[in-house]
């Protein structure tokens, strides 16, 4: 027998504001149709005033319990990959914890930006394998609106906010069992920092700046970073892209989703996209992509799952689990 580690509930929140590109386009010199044909984006959630990271966070973990049939008493764990904290600190996984009522085990931030959520899994996993832990939240959650520049219309159309959350738990199987959470793959390269950051912080310029993207340079990066994580998550697992099921994608543009995917041979059936309504959330994107198409009974039980991201640092991974 073998310890494995399933993703046993799903969780997502999205503010109740949506945005839409006609809303933008009153704002700044764009409009719908250059957004839709270079982005996919149609619109976005933004968060309401006063209504913060913690919690959108809080309300997609207390989602994803319902989902597993848990309660905060049950986790020991909460690993929270955001990039637009409550405050420079504490955490904001431990106001998550404290808001859901969570009294016991550990809670702690990632920062890997868009690529949050899944390093913040890979983390999770580890943990859960090595250190103890039986029972995890892992949660993407972003106020991106917050550290937007409203003026600059390269950024501003392309981001929004939301939170989408899974519990993981441990459990065991015979060695041969493929089921749970099957390898990861991280990566980041330092040397591009000048292409998306936010330019300012506590140490920088004690504020908390705004996002500043060379878009197009990320663009490519993007497409060739994403293909090699997964093609090297593939080749670790032994798994072939044709045993994917679905292919869930952080979602910045619905250009590289189609640009990832052809690389890779994967058919475009297979692809959730919910960038159209959501736009690039960040660290939430990939749960909740994985939230939408498990509420449409599109993804089941059993599916076989990939995901990836890729986003300031930069960052990049990916992720492969059956559900
Ligand atoms: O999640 C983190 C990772 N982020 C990403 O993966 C984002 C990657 N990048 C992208 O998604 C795309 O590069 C963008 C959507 C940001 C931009 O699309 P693009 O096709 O690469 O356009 P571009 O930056 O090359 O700009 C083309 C033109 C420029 O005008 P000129 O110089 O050709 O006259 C821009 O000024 O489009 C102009 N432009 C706009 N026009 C109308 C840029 N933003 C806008 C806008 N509305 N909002």
């Amino acid at each position: 027998m073998k310890t494995i580690v399933r993703v046993t509930g799903v969780g997502s929140y999205l503010p109740s504001t949506v945005l839409t590109n006609d809303d933008i386009s009153r704002m700044v010199d764009t409009n719908d149709e250059w957004i839709r044909a270079r982005t996919g984006i149609g619109s976005r959630h933004i968060a309401a005033e006063g209504e913060l990271t913690s919690d959108l966070g809080t309300v997609a973990a207390q989602r994803a319990l319902s989902h597993a049939g848990l309660t905060a008493n049950d986790i020991d764990l909460i690993v929270l990959a955001t990039a637009t904290p409550d405050l420079t600190f504490p955490a904001t996984a431990t106001i998550v914890q404290q808001k859901i009522g969570m009294k016991q085990g550990a809670a702690f931030d990632v920062g890997a930006v868009c690529s949050g959520f899944v390093f913040a899994l890979a983390t999770a996993d580890g943990l859960m394998r090595n250190s103890g832990f039986n029972r995890a939240l892992v949660i993407g959650a972003e106020t991106f609106s917050r550290i937007l520049d409203w003026s600059d219309r390269t950024t501003c159309v392309l981001f929004g906010d939301g939170a989408g959350a899974v519990v993981l738990e441990k459990d065991t199987a015979d060695d041969s069992s493929q089921d749970g959470l099957l390898g990861h793959h991280l990566r980041t390269d330092g040397a591009h920092k000048e292409l998306l950051y936010v330019d300012g912080g506590p140490s920088a310029t004690q504020t908390v700046g705004h996002l500043r993207m060379v878009g197009n340079q990320v663009f490519k990066h993007a497409v060739v970073n994403i293909a090699g994580a997964v093609d090297s998550l593939l080749k670790q697992t032994g798994v072939s892209h044709e045993a994917i099921d679905w292919f869930v994608p952080h979602q910045a543009n619905q250009r590289i989703l189609d640009g990832v995917a052809k690389r890779l041979s994967i058919d475009s059936s297979k692809i959730v996209s919910t960038v159209g309504k959501h736009g690039n959330t960040s660290a939430a994107s990939v749960p909740l992509a994985l939230s939408a198409a498990l509420d449409d009974g599109r993804i089941k039980k059993g599916d076989l799952i990939l995901t990836e991201a890729m986003g300031g640092g930069f960052a990049w991974g990916a992720n492969l689990f059956r559900l």
